[in-house]
């Protein structure tokens, strides 16, 4: 076959002229053959719609390319011209095709729709189905656009460690990184001797990079991370993943109301990003997967988020006059029913849910004034509950510590994180933005499984 330079489909798509001679690669969405012609659809990942290839019987293959069945892998050689059938204005008119990779009938994946649950039995095909090729896709895109919301407001990009001693949230729900040996454990009066281990102490997988995140804020003001996060909590839930993708920016000289004006103005900046850049795929969620989608972005994208302190909160809840699973009571976390009534019944949009009880939050939030409550904000959107948790921190050094003995964590471990309190403290505050959350906001998807590549989940680290 004639060697020529391979052209996405995308751009065949977008072309606006025909074109004598062209590649294209992909994989067969279908084969329909035809009395005279057949026509081959194939998508290579770079656009939603798939490009229509004609295929004569003058092709020297024409048996063989006009059998081919779903899934396989081909390399066309042709000319580009307008189409006469309608809802594309181009087909490619194959002059050559070669096949890269066949494929036999045992290929999964077929052209009926399959449920999400099939699809995530075999992980490794459902990024060649539409929904499937549309999240990825998004996900691709947004994950720039977060680079460039902070990239263009000057904020530091901060690696923060993967592997790490502390747990951040104090929550209990690290996975454990060591060397040791399981089944002959060194051990010193009775207890596992974890300064034998690999670090010298006892080590995991991050449940967040807020802490380092903050060092960093003492030096450069405006700071961002943006890695895998890892939480072994056993809930399977359809919001939960056990490892998963946080955004977390800290900004120094900041307080809550700061705060909660960065969370919207990225939550508004990565919504109008999506709109702008991903009109194709965001039309398939419109249409297929949540009926509502654009006008509830367009919604978004404009109106100013409510916020609400979490008493207030309660005291909306408990006049509600609606049975809820869990009851509702003044220093309760709040439950899932809970944020959902909030955000889809009361608001009807994006809230804040602000300054929660000090029991019930993590150690590092700042200590209000009523010595009763935090200055602790979690942001609730329709349908999927929490997607951003936040607060301004308790740069006191002698608040921090009366907190950190209320919840029993011991300073020797955190001299360090106590250490900016002591040399250069100053007010600050930060968040983070869970990924899939989003993602499952900006799509309509309904099961944080089905934004994530490869998702790992209690029972479930297959692919
Ligand atoms: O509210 P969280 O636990 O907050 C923190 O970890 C803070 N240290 C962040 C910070 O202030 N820098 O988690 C933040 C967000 C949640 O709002 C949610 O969107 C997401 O992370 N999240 C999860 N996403 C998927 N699966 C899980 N198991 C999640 N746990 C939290
Ligand atoms: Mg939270």
């Amino acid at each position: 076959m004639k060697s020529l330079v391979k052209t996405p489909i995308k751009n065949t798509l977008l072309a606006t002229a025909p074109a004598e001679e062209i590649c294209v690669k992909g994989w067969t969405r279908s084969v329909r053959r035809g009395k005279d012609v057949s026509f081959l659809t194939l998508n290579d990942g770079s656009s939603f719609a798939s490009l229509q290839v004609v295929l004569g019987p003058e092709l020297s293959n024409y048996e063989q390319v006009s059998r081919l069945g779903t899934g396989a892998c081909v390399a066309v050689n042709g000319a580009l011209t307008e189409s006469p059938a309608s809802g594309q204005r181009w087909e490619l008119q194959a002059k050559e095709v070669e096949i890269i990779g066949a494929v036999d009938d045992s290929y999964p994946l077929q052209k009926k729709r399959h449920s999400f649950e099939f699809l995530r039995s075999i992980a490794h095909l459902r990024p060649r189905s539409n929904t499937f090729g549309a999240v990825f896709r998004m996900r691709s895109a947004l994950a720039f656009a977060v680079h460039k919301f902070f990239q263009e407001r000057g904020f530091i990009y901060v690696q923060t460690p993967i592997i790490t001693a502390n747990d951040c949230e104090g929550a209990g729900e690290m996975f454990r990184v060591s060397t040791l040996d399981p089944n002959n454990p060194p051990k010193k009066d009775g207890q596992i001797d974890w300064n034998e281990d690999f670090f010298g102490e006892r080590t995991g997988l991050t449940v967040s990079g807020q802490l380092q995140g903050e060092l960093f804020a003492t030096a450069f003001t405006d700071i961002y991370s943006f890695g895998p996060i890892f939480r072994a909590e056993n809930s399977n839930t359809s919001r939960h993943a056990a490892e998963f993708w946080m955004i977390e920016p800290e900004i120094a000289f900041a307080d809550l109301a700061d705060n909660c004006q960065l969370g919207e103005d990225f939550l508004r900046y990565l919504v109008t990003y999506a709109l702008e850049n991903c009109q194709e795929d965001l039309d398939f969620f419109n249409q297929r997967i949540e009926k509502g989608l654009l006008d509830k972005l367009e919604a978004l994208a404009k109106a100013e988020f409510q916020t609400i302190s979490y008493s207030e909160a309660i005291e909306r809840l408990q006049k509600a006059g609606q049975a809820f699973e869990y009851p509702v009571a003044w220093g309760g976390d709040l439950q899932s029913e809970h944020e959902r009534y909030l955000t889809e019944q009361v608001f009807n949009g994006p809230v804040f849910v602000t300054d929660y009880p000090k029991q019930i939050k993590a150690f590092y939030m700042r200590l209000n004034d009523d010595q009763r409550t935090v200055a602790a904000m979690d942001l609730l959107v329709p349908r999927v509950g929490e997607i951003i948790g936040g607060s301004q921190r308790e740069e006191r050094l002698d608040v921090l510590q009366q907190r950190m003995s209320e919840q029993g964590l011991e300073e020797g471990s955190l001299d360090w994180y106590l250490d900016i309190r002591r040399w250069g403290s100053c007010p600050h505050a930060g968040f983070g933005l869970g990924f899939e959350r989003f993602l499952m906001y900006l799509t309509g998807m309904e099961n944080i499984r089905d934004v994530i590549p490869f998702p790992r989940t209690p029972g479930n680290a297959r692919f």
